[in-house]
């Protein structure tokens, strides 16, 4: 059987999330958590917010806001794995781990760190490094921690994050070199077709930094005004003007279909004025956006909904990041004094002996072992998710959901009492996840 294919991305939780956010990360990755041979982890990254922004206020506001846009954008909870990262304290485990496996040489040619130490230089300042905290310098290695810890396939990012992509499959590359298949290497998934990246109101890249952005949820009179800051050249109405060179063109074509896009192309050449235009996009965005909007604005005045989700995902997140953290921890030679520590030396013994072909044939059978060990493993946390939902299911259903949890833990315990080895670690598992989750 073949096991699904992993979507995963996560969204920093600072500022707003902008119309570029939506076109290279969060479009895609809604469509690709309502495919049935996906698995999708979606996070809000909250551990990177931390890099950018030092108000803490504006780190908690955001995520919310950003919790918010997700579930607005109709993302199915129940199939997809959606958390906080700050939520799973094996991802910054990891991250040491994988800090361990980078090369410094390959962490200076960062562009996030690249483009600050420019700016130093064209500042003339006397420090290239100056500003840069290590939090800034380290980010792909925390993104690689994310990734690596749900062993995710695809990566749905803008074109600016494929480097980091490419960054953490050599990081993992390492890694399984040193310790072992452990880790799957990821991919970046770009939505075909799309712009480079979409422009702001400027023309510059559409970016917070800039300051040149449209919010994605902008209320309708502020995306108006927006649209109409646009920069556009000086042409009259009446005048050919150039689609290829115009944002107002660029980013209706990014929403709009190839035949929408056909007729505004159409109206470019026949001298469309700017202002036309403008107004056209407007009409165009907000039509598109409002039906999202309208939801947006409904879940964001309720948070106790919002944590509850995040809560439910943090809780099937880590059904797997535990026990994989756990795996990871033997693999670097950091566990109990007392855990069986024989496998690793018989395997590097085996090793010496074998001849080329013999040993390629052992690594590939062994590889194939640890693969199918590993999708035992997610697919028993899986099913014990899957169990404890419904069991949960069958709690809140009932007259006193309060007792019949009591009842459904009592139940469990009796039966833990009777198992055997196996079984018992099983039932004990799911104890403990149902103990958790009612207690949330
Ligand atoms: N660095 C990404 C950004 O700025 C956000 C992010 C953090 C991310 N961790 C990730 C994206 C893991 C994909 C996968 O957009």
């Amino acid at each position: 059987m073949q096991s699904k294919q992993r979507v995963l991305t996560g969204i920093t939780t600072t500022g707003t999330p902008h119309l570029g956010n939506y076109l290279g990360a969060l479009k895609p990755a809604v469509i690709a958590s309502q495919q049935v041979d996906t698995d999708s982890f979606y996070f809000l990254a909250d551990y990177h917010a931390l890099i950018k922004c030092q108000d803490p206020q504006i780190v908690h506001r955001s995520g919310r806001e950003i919790a918010a846009i997700w579930l607005a954008l109709g993302l199915d909870t129940d199939k997809a794995t959606f958390y906080r990262q700050s939520d799973i304290p094996e991802i910054p485990q990891l991250a040491w781990f994988l800090t361990c496996m980078t090369a410094k040489g390959m962490m200076n040619r960062a562009h996030a760190y690249k483009a600050s130490v420019d700016e130093n230089q064209r500042q003339s300042s006397v420090d290239l490094d100056q500003g840069i905290s290590m939090g800034l310098y380290s980010y792909p290695i925390l993104m690689a921690a994310d990734i690596l810890m749900f062993n995710a396939h695809h990566i749905p990012v803008g074109k600016d994050q494929i480097q980091h992509i490419e960054m953490c499959r050599d990081i993992a590359m390492r890694f399984n070199h040193t310790y072992g298949e452990h880790f799957v290497l990821p991919e970046a998934m770009v939505e075909e077709g799309e712009p480079k990246v979409l422009s702001g109101l400027d023309g510059r890249k559409m970016s917070k930094s800039y300051g040149n952005i449209i919010p994605l949820f902008a209320p309708a009179d502020e995306l108006r005004k927006l649209i109409f800051q646009i920069t556009t050249n000086s042409l009259q109405p009446g005048e050919v003007k150039d689609p290829q060179t115009c944002t107002l063109f660029e980013i209706y074509s990014a929403f709009a279909s190839h035949e929408e896009t056909m007729v505004i192309r159409q109206a470019y050449a026949n001298g469309i004025g700017w202002g036309e235009m403008k107004g056209q996009l407007f009409e165009y965005l907000n039509d598109y956006l409002s039906p999202a909007r309208k939801r947006y604005d409904e879940i964001i005045t309720d948070p106790a909904y919002i944590e509850s989700e995040l809560q439910k995902g943090a809780a099937k997140a880590r059904a797997h990041s535990e026990p994989f953290m756990q795996r990871l921890r033997s693999a670097v030679g950091i566990m109990s004094l007392v855990a069986e520590s024989g496998t690793k030396h018989h395997a590097t013994k085996v090793k010496k002996e074998l001849n080329p072909e013999a040993q390629a044939k052992a690594d590939a059978g062994k590889a194939k072992a640890m693969a199918i060990a590993k999708q035992r493993a997610d697919e028993d946390a899986q099913q014990l998710v899957m169990q404890v939902d419904e069991l949960l299911k069958k709690i809140g259903a009932s007259n006193n959901p309060q007792t019949a949890g009591e009842e459904a833990l009592e139940a469990l315990q009796t039966q833990i009492n009777g198992a055997k080895k196996k079984a018992k670690k099983n039932l004990q598992q799911t104890f403990e996840l149902l103990q958790q989750r009612l207690s949330s």
